[in-house]
């Protein structure tokens, strides 16, 4: 009995040596072009992603789907976030439909000022 959860734990450890050793990697594939922040997602989560992500609305999947993020260049997804900045800053998203039907999912300063500094962060410098 002894010997069975020894071998368990060695196996346990293995897996979890294992997923330790992968995630750097992975890390490291998304930094080329950078993965949404947390805080960023967070929001995005509550106000952006009914329509933003997969299922979501075909019209704005055509403009910003953050179900495809990890596959947009680093350009596309500076323009993409500038683009979001943009939208939240002038009040144009969420659509006014549904934050009329959703006013806890209306932006607050806090929020929008969130998007907009992780935004201006993964904008590509120009050589
Ligand atoms: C209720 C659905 C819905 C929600 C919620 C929503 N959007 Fe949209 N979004 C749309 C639609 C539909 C379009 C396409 C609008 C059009 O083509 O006129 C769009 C377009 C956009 C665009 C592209 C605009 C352009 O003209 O380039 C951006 C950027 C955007 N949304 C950002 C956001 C952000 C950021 C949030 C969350 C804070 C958000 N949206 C929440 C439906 C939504």
């Amino acid at each position: 009995m002894k010997k069975f959860t020894l071998i368990t734990v060695a196996i346990a450890s293995i897996i979890s040596l294992t997923a330790l050793m992968n995630n750097p990697v992975s890390a490291q594939t998304v930094q080329r072009t950078k993965p949404i922040s947390d805080d960023v997602l967070m929001i995005a989560k509550k106000s952006c992603i009914k329509c933003h992500a997969e299922p979501g609305k075909k019209m704005a999947l055509s403009h910003v789907n953050l179900s495809k993020w990890d596959t947009y260049t680093a350009e596309k997804q500076a323009a993409k976030a500038s683009a979001m900045c943009n939208m939240i800053t002038k009040g144009k998203m969420p659509p006014k439909e549904f934050k009329e039907k959703n006013p806890d999912f209306v932006l607050t300063k806090d929020e929008i000022k969130i998007i907009c500094d992780w935004s201006a962060s993964i904008q590509v410098t120009k050589k």
